[in-house]
Parts: structure tokens; sequence; C-alpha cells
């Protein structure tokens, strides 16, 4: 999605916009633009295609001298991808400059109205209104006109804002769209993300929704929308810088994979306690949990598919039932949740707006959020009535894995706590659950090593047309996660499917040579997911499996096999998912994608 940096200070602006925005480009878009004010006017140069075409096009930022500046990497929403749509977008005069995420709803009927006036549009963005709206209210005092905006525009916005007529300010403002300021001892920046200032600062001020920011060189004040002076307090970030580099790995994606044995490590140990775990930020007492007669997990994508594992674990062992809901659908169609109803959303980045949206609709109905996040400070963080963090740290490709993985383990967590609190799992089953919690890391470290074998098989399906993902209650939930791996990166054609499902209708694609991944870790249904197996490679499908250590069986209906090691049958997707992920990865290296950054997909999809 669009990343936001903006600068002001002792440097030179530009090349500490670019750095910043070079910062962001994994959230994903397709131009990038600057505004930088150069001692008389706001000059702004922008470009459709990557960064590299604007660094390219200033000289490293070079021929665009001042020291206040706003940066821009658009994601499109409204007009294609081109240079008069890429940001920032000018007024008539050219004398104020704005960068905008996220979408103003009604800037159709503002446009007009706009238009009738006399003011002419360059662009086919939402965000030229916002320039032209500026302008129509500013009569010398720029907080006055922006909040004067901010009452007229509907929908998200994170704005950074310059006015030739004060260049000694930048102005930075947002509503449902995430944006941070940060100060160090040469000047003031404002960023849609973290990883674009930290090199600079660890300080940061996370703007609330309807406030704006001022900064000067050295300071900043902050404004509610009635124009009203606020104090705020500074977070610290402790992030690794590091961890957001590459560390000598050929992409994110693959770094990423192989910290999924820290990642687990990190989520779950501060968690168990002697033979106890202990969830201090659920903010539960133990009646509160025997209360619980219903889950609600709410989640897009991959955050989704943790959700769709977490059902098969808390129905198994806590016997509470549980919905999970994509949260674009959830928001929208009035779900009835009684009293009693627990509701918890997960996701990786804290600013997904459906996911944000449906807390929000929880909330509304008078039900409390437990937020499963991985970026601290994030909205779904801040907002959720008690946050569960997964420790992941800064998760860089797009396509997600040890977010992913932590997911996992906070939800198994979650679910011993509620099934032992609840009196459903005995002292010796639970203390052998967390024995098999503990193997986990060591356990995906084995299966990562093994890397190779996984790599040469990926090489023959690079030219796959379509491939299949099969499996039976957790394995189906492991599948479609798996797919969703191969095809976002790849961008081949893949489906998971229920394994007893396939034949109602799907197995008629299935033709020969056709790839199916069959995964088959639940001992109780082997069985069944091996006919269903046996079913398709009779059809002329090449089989895949992946199952378990000593279930050498499956040998007979499968033409590749791969063995997961021996854990609980509730935490097997924490293991059978990374021969997957790296499935996915060689297929796309093998086939050139551009793997952290897959076309039309955003690391954090802050719009509809
Ligand atoms: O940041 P979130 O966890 O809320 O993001 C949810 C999805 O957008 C995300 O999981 C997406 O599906 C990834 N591309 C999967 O790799």
């Amino acid at each position: 999605m669009c990343g936001i940096v903006g600068y002001i200070g002792s440097h030179q602006a530009a090349p500490v916009i670019l750095e910043g925005l070079s910062k962001l480009e994994y959230r994903g878009y397709d131009s990038a633009g600057m505004a930088v004010f150069d001692g008389k006017k706001i000059g702004i140069c922008k470009s459709v295609g990557r960064l590299k075409v604007l660094e390219e096009l200033t000289h490293g930022g070079a021929t665009m001298p001042g020291t206040v500046g706003i940066g821009h990497t658009r994601w499109a929403t409204h007009g294609a991808p081109s240079n008069q749509n890429a940001h920032p977008h000018y007024n008539q005069e050219e004398t104020i400059a704005v960068v905008h995420n996220g979408i103003i709803e009604n800037y159709l009927p503002l446009r007009e109205k706009l238009v009738s006036k006399g003011y002419q549009f360059v662009s086919d963005t939402d965000t030229e209104v916002v320039a032209h709206l500026i302008d129509y209210y500013y009569k010398g005092n720029p907080l006055e006109a922006i909040t004067k905006v901010m009452n007229r525009v509907q929908g998200s916005y994170a704005l950074g804002i310059l006015f030739a007529e004060h260049p000694d300010q930048i102005f930075a403002v947002r509503k449902d769209s995430p944006l941070i300021v940060g100060q160090n001892e040469d000047g003031c920046f404002i960023a849609s993300d973290v990883p674009a200032i930290l090199k600079y600062t660890r300080k940061v001020y996370f703007i609330e929704n309807q406030e704006v920011v001022r900064l000067r060189a050295d300071h900043m004040h902050f404004y509610t929308v009635d124009e009203e002076e606020i104090t705020k307090e500074p977070v610290t970030i402790d992030w690794d810088a590091n961890a957001a580099e590459k560390g000598g790995y050929e992409h994110f994606m693959l770094k990423e994979m192989y910290e999924q044995p820290k990642t687990v490590t990190d989520t779950l140990m501060p968690r168990i306690k002697g033979n106890d775990i202990v969830i201090e930020e659920l903010g539960m007492g133990d009646e509160e949990i025997k209360a619980i007669r219903k889950i609600f997990i709410v989640a897009c994508g991959s955050a989704y598919h943790a959700g769709m594992t977490a059902k098969y674990v808390i129905e198994g062992i806590a016997r509470i039932p549980v919905e999970v809901d994509v949260a674009s659908e959830f928001r929208y169609r009035n779900p009835i949740l009684e009293e009693g109803t627990m509701v918890v959303v997960i996701s990786q980045s804290g600013e997904t707006a459906d996911s944000l949206a449906a807390l929000r609709e929880s909330q509304k109905l008078g039900h409390k959020v437990l937020g499963i996040v991985n970026v601290v400070g994030s909205s779904i963080a801040r907002e959720a009535d008690n946050v569960m963090y997964t420790w992941a740290g800064p998760e860089i490709a797009v396509a997600t894995t040890k977010a992913y993985s932590a997911q996992l383990i906070a939800l198994y967590l979650l679910a011993m706590k509620f099934a032992k609190v609840r009196g459903m799992l005995k002292e010796g089953e639970f203390r052998s659950m967390l024995g098999d919690l503990k193997r986990l890391p060591g356990q995906i470290e084995r299966l990562l090593a093994n890397k190779q074998r996984i790599q040469r098989f990926a090489n023959r399906y690079i030219g796959a047309k379509d491939v299949f993902f099969i499996g039976r209650g957790i394995d189906f939930a492991i599948s479609m996660e798996g797919s969703l791996k191969l095809k976002e990166i790849s961008y081949i054609h893949s489906e998971a499917y229920a394994a007893g499902e396939l034949k109602h209708g799907t197995i008629s694609l299935i033709e020969e040579g056709t790839l199916v991944a069959a995964v088959a870790t639940q001992d109780a249904l082997f069985q069944k997911t091996l006919s269903n197996m046996v079913e398709v490679k009779a059809r002329g499908a090449f089989v895949l499996a992946v199952t378990n250590e000593g279930n050498t069986d499956i040998e007979k209906a499968a033409d590749y096999c791969i063995y997961i090691p021996r854990t609980n049958p509730y935490f097997t997707n924490s293991l059978a998912i990374i021969p997957l992920q790296l499935f996915g990865y060689y297929v796309a290296v093998g086939k050139g994608c551009d793997v952290d950054k897959p076309r039309n997909l955003a690391k954090s999809v802050t719009v509809e």
C-alpha cells in the first residue's frame, strides 16, 4: 500500500525521503514522487515505476535541493498508475503540495463542486481534491484550512502537506490510515510506517484519528480537529534495525522463513511459566474464561488461515464453538454476537482496513476484542481491548511466513489456556503438549535444513498451470495457506480443497500431470486422505504428500513424499507449512518472479 515519508531539518530532505521510501517499498507500490521546497517554490518530481526511477531522475535527490520535503510511494486505487496520478499533488498555483494514503470516499461531489468554482484537475485521483480543497479554505492559516478540510472529507487519510508560504513547516494529519512522526537532533520526520525512519530516530509519536501535527525543524505541535493543542507521549521503538535488512539472504522471504524458529520461541517462551501458560495481556480471569460461550475469529488472508487452524484446535481441546470469518464479510453482514461471545482479530500489520473495521463493529455491538497483532503500536493493537503480541519482529516480504507461524503459536497458547481453565485437558496431557510446543523451534530448523530437496522438486513445477492442495481437518487449513503462498508469489493458479470435497466438482480439473499436494498429518483422517490421493492419482495427477515421519504407507499413493517430525496432532500446521512455504518460494524464484514484492499486492492493506 502507499507509503509516506517527510522530513524537515538541517539536512537535505530529498535523500532522507528517498532512503525512507526505500524502507517502505515492501508495502507495494506502482509509482513514486517527492515535493521539496527549494527556497523559492515547491518543486515536484514523480514517476511511474520503481523508486529507482525517481532516484535516477533526481540523481539521488541532488537535483531537488532543500531541507523540507514530503515523498510518497503510490499503490493505485483511483486512477491508473501514471506520472499524472502519482503523488505529490499540487493546488493550481503550485503553492500547496499533498501526499495521501487512504481513500477520500466523497471525492466525486467535492471534485464537482471545486470544478464549478473554477478549479482545474490534472489527475484522476481522489487526492488532488484534497490539494484544491485546502487551497479553497486557505486564507493564510494552514491549520485552519486543514481542519476545515478534515470536516469535509469522508473516508480514510494520512496526509503530508507543504505550504510554500510556510516553508519552515510540514503538516501531517490522519484518519483511519497509519501515520507516525519522530524527531532527532537534526530534524523531524513523518512516515506511514516505522521502518521508514528507524535509521534516524527511535522516538516516535503515533498520530491518532483526527489529529494534526505541525512539524518544524526543531519541534512538533499536536492539535485536535478543533485546533486545540494537545500533548502526546513518545514511544521508544526497540526493534533491531538489522531485522529490517536482508542480512545476506537473497530475499526477505527466505530470511523470514529462516527466522521462524526464533519467532516461535519468542512468541512462546515468555508465556510459559513453569508448567503453566500465563497470558497476562489477555485481561481475563478464570471465571471470564469459563463464561465464554463462543469465539469469533476475524481476519484476512493468511491471518484468516491461522484462524481456521485455531478453530480446529480450540474446538478440539477447549470445546468452545469457534466461527472464523473473513473481515471484509464480517463487517457488513450484521453478525450475531450473543452474550458470552469473545472476538479475536488477528493481524500481522495491525493496519488492515477490514480487520480494523471488524474490530470497531464488534466493539460497537458491545463486545470486547482481543487483538493478536505483530506490529507494536499499530491501529488494531491500540484499539483492541487487549493485545497479545506475536513477537515476530518486522516482516518485510509481502508473503507472510514468520508472522503467520507466530500467530499459530499465540492461538495454540490461547486454546491450551482455555482448555486447562475449563477443565478439558488433564494435567498430563497439558504437560505433554507443552513439551511438544517447546520442541517446535528445533523441528522447524530441521525442516528448513531440507530446503535443497524441496528446491529441486520446485524446479520441476515452474511451468505448472494449476496446482491443488488438499487435506482434511487441520490439514485443510494448512492447505489453504500452502496454496496462498504458492499463488501469491509465483502467479500459478492454485486452490485448496477439503480433500473429501474434491469429488463434488473440482476433480474434473485434474488431468495428466496436474500437481496435487496432499497434506496428511492427522492420524485419525489418514486413511480417508489416502483414498482421496488414490482418486486423483488414478486421474493422472502427480501427488506430492506431506505427512508425519513413519507414515511410509503413503508412498503407495504418492509420487513424492515430504516427512515432517512427529508432534501433537494439533500443532502439525507449524511443521507442515515449512515445506509448503519453501515450495512456493522456490517455484517463484525459479520463474524469476519478484518474490518479496509480488505484482498487484501490498504488505499492509490499509484501504477496503
Ligand atoms: O497484516 P494482516 O495480517 O492483517 O494482513 C492480512 C493479509 O493481507 C495477509 O495475510 C496477506 O494475505 C498476505 N499476503 C499473505 O501472505
